[in-house]
């Protein structure tokens, strides 16, 4: 099959991890004999430095012209000073409004290699499987009017949401929990939020579409404290925007590191695919970051994007692999005697036990 992959790399740490995502794509394009096409584009604060803007039309031109977006994470403090619609952040939130994705799928999956990684005992995470699905294109993020008004010391931000907004992310997370152990919690504020009252209703309103799920509401304050507790209780999680993207970070604590977490956000044009980690410019370069959330966040676009669920898996046995005989990065060394890999030994690592079941499977299959 042919893809076409635009590359956006970013700032900080983007370009390192997305480099290794990128060798694995092409390890599996040359095994298959899949033809995957790269184009590069800037976005962030290096499209700032370069062109000005944290997103140039070039950019958005070649994500068009793309079956796929791999984005590797945007945000430099050099930019901190910027209104947020001139931040390099607003780069990805412009690309996210153009490819017209409203359904951020970020699973949070426990290793059983990293138990002693997270700060939760390993009976806790035990077993830890979670699928959030972010909305990803409304609430705080995007509700008008927004400002703030330096001489009245006044801002504003609007959280709204409209009935169709709710139903076409629900039905995602609806169909993703039907394939998986058929739950799913909506997490909300309803106690509070307008917002979150159509929400919640909206969710029940889809509860007759499907028997076989068992639905459960949350407010998001408890849910933050449940899912340290009792994570394992979850399969599905739905939410806003906002609620999601603090609730995805806390499920790195989960995983045992932020830098293990994917994401693919799906339903528009063209899908984009993102770790969920920042630029971290504080480990920009030294080796230290975690190429993993990158590498998963490739084995997203074969499943999503290339409809190769085998190719998908072999990464993800890949990583598996790797962390199963003991390599870790710092970011998830603790209680690891073995020194620690870097972000290129850890791709490394990885390509070659992708490299090695490939092998296998076309022995197995007389190639
Ligand atoms: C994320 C990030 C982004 C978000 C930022 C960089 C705009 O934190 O993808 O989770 O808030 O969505
Ligand atoms: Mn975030």
């Amino acid at each position: 099959m042919k893809l076409k992959i635009a590359i956006l790399a970013g700032d900080g740490i983007g370009p390192e991890v997305t480099r290794e995502a990128q060798t694995i794509l092409t390890a599996v394009a040359e095994a298959g004999g899949h033809e995957f096409v790269f184009t590069e584009a800037q976005i962030g604060g290096v499209a700032i430095t370069a062109h000005g803007t944290p997103l140039p039309q070039a950019t958005i031109d070649a994500c068009l012209d793309s079956d796929a977006v791999l984005l590797g994470a945007v945000g430099d403090n050099k930019f901190n000073a910027l209104p947020p619609d001139k931040r390099p952040e607003a780069g990805l939130l412009q690309i996210r409004q153009v490819l017209g994705g409203f359904a951020n799928l970020r699973p949070a999956v426990a290793y059983p290699a990293l138990a002693d990684n997270s700060p939760l005992r390993p009976e806790v995470t035990k077993g830890c499987d979670i699928l959030f699905v972010r909305e990803l294109l409304g609430g705080l993020y995007f509700g008008q009017p927004r400002s703030w008004n330096k001489t009245t010391n006044e801002a504003i931000n609007t959280m709204r949401y409209t009935r169709d907004e709710v139903v076409r992310v629900a039905r995602v997370a609806f169909e993703l929990a039907d394939k998986r152990r058929k739950k799913l919690t909506s997490v909300d504020k309803a106690n509070v939020l307008e917002c979150s009252q159509l929400w919640r209703a909206t969710v029940d309103s889809l509860k007759p579409e499907y028997p076989d799920i068992t639905v459960e509401h949350q407010l998001v304050d408890s849910m933050a404290m449940h899912l340290m507790n009792v994570p394992h209780n979850f399969d599905v999680v739905l939410t806003e925007n906002l609620f999601g993207d603090i609730l995805s970070d806390e499920s790195g604590i989960i995983t045992g590191s932020l830098g293990m977490l994917p994401s693919a956000t799906i339903g528009g044009k063209v899908n984009l695919y993102e770790p969920v980690h920042g630029s971290a410019p504080d480990i920009a370069g030294t080796g230290k970051a975690n190429p993993l959330g990158a590498i998963l966040t490739a084995a997203l676009v074969l499943r999503h994007s290339g409809g190769l669920e085998e190719e998908a898996r072999a990464v993800e046995a890949a990583v598996t692999q790797v962390l199963n005989a003991g390599h870790r990065t710092a970011d998830i060394a603790r209680g690891n005697t073995a020194a620690t890999v870097t972000t290129e030994q850890m791709g490394k690592l990885v390509h070659s036990a992708l490299a090695e079941s490939i092998d296998r499977q076309q022995s197995l299959h007389g190639v």
